[in-house]
């Protein structure tokens, strides 16, 4: 089969397990390209049988620009995707969302896989619930996922269709219950202002080229970030080598503290299901 695998990643976890997926992939003799998000929007879906995307979820579902990736992508008609997530504490509806989309495109979803990866936000502690994730055993799961997924692919051709994936939409839960607090004059609100210190920025163009959504143009004369557009990933903060995106976290630090205290709630009972490992003192995380 050939196979393309497309993702999205900022800080490498979404990343790491695309190439583990890969190598799978290809251990079985499967052809397999894999390419980023952004560079994605060229290819022609026809060439291949099997299409994979991945994304980091980013309030409690696949980011705005993956979900614009998908709004674009032309009518495929039955072709099998997989669907591919990492996460912090919350995977949310990150596959329902998705996988609602892809299908309205005539994708058929065919597998997913997820894993906790370390979750890295300028506001919360240094360390998270998740650090050192996705660990051995995800990486091996993702290995075998790719493997496998190729060989589900042409068993739903053949008409095993009850391998076919659906997703629930879950809309009781804390995270679930107000989802207008996540449109984005929320974020904006709630994020605090990211601006540029003349003075120290040296033009180097990271923050430009890394940001998702292309909202950045450091060289005009006055560089503004968070434009219209910006899906408040926060990324050009962290990126900046020289420190010359200044933000103010206090408000939002104090803000998140209070979810400390429910994502240890939620992982504690993921790891009574056998689902979650935890590598660090919770107790430590404040
Ligand atoms: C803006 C933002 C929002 C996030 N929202 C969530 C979330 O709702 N649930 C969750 O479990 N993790 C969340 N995370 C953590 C990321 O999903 C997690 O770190 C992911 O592995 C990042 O993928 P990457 O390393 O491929 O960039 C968020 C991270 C960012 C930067
Ligand atoms: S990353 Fe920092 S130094 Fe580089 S262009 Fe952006 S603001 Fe300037
Ligand atoms: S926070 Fe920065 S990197 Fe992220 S979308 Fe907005 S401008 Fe782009």
């Amino acid at each position: 089969m050939n196979v393309l695998v497309i993702y999205f990643s900022q800080t490498g976890g979404t990343e790491k397990i695309a190439k583990i997926i890969e190598q799978g992939i290809l251990t079985r003799g499967n052809k397999c390209e894999i390419i980023k998000i952004k560079s994605a929007n060229t290819k022609d879906f026809n060439e291949f049988d099997l299409i994979g995307i991945g994304t980091p979820t980013f309030f409690y579902r696949e980011p705005r620009n993956v979900r614009a990736f998908i709004r674009n992508i032309k009518s495929v008609l039955g072709k099998h995707c997989f669907i591919f997530c990492t996460h912090g504490s919350i995977i949310g509806n990150t596959f329902y969302y998705m996988s609602k989309e892809l299908s309205k495109k005539g994708f058929i979803i065919i597998g997913s896989f997820d894993s906790y990866s370390n979750s890295s936000i300028q506001f919360y502690p240094k360390i998270m619930h998740t650090a050192k994730h996705p660990d051995e055993i995800e990486l091996e799961e993702a290995k075998k996922f790719g493997e496998n997924i190729c060989d589900i692919s042409l068993r739903i051709q053949n008409g095993n269709l009850n391998l076919i994936q659906k997703f629930e939409l879950t809309d009781n839960t804390w995270w679930a219950r107000n989802p207008k607090l996540l449109t984005l004059e929320r974020l904006r609100e709630n994020s605090p202002k990211f601006k540029v210190n003349l003075d120290k920025c040296t033009e180097c163009l990271i923050c430009q080229d890394n940001c998702p959504v292309n909202t950045i143009d450091i060289e005009i004369d006055h560089p503004e970030i968070q434009k219209e557009g910006c899906i408040f990933c926060w990324y050009c903060e962290k990126l900046c080598p020289e420190g010359a995106i200044e933000a103010d976290w206090t408000i939002i630090r104090k803000a998140a503290r209070g979810n400390l205290g429910r994502y240890v709630k939620i992982l504690k009972e993921a790891e009574i299901q056998g689902k979650f490992r935890p590598y660090v003192d919770y107790e430590k995380i404040i």
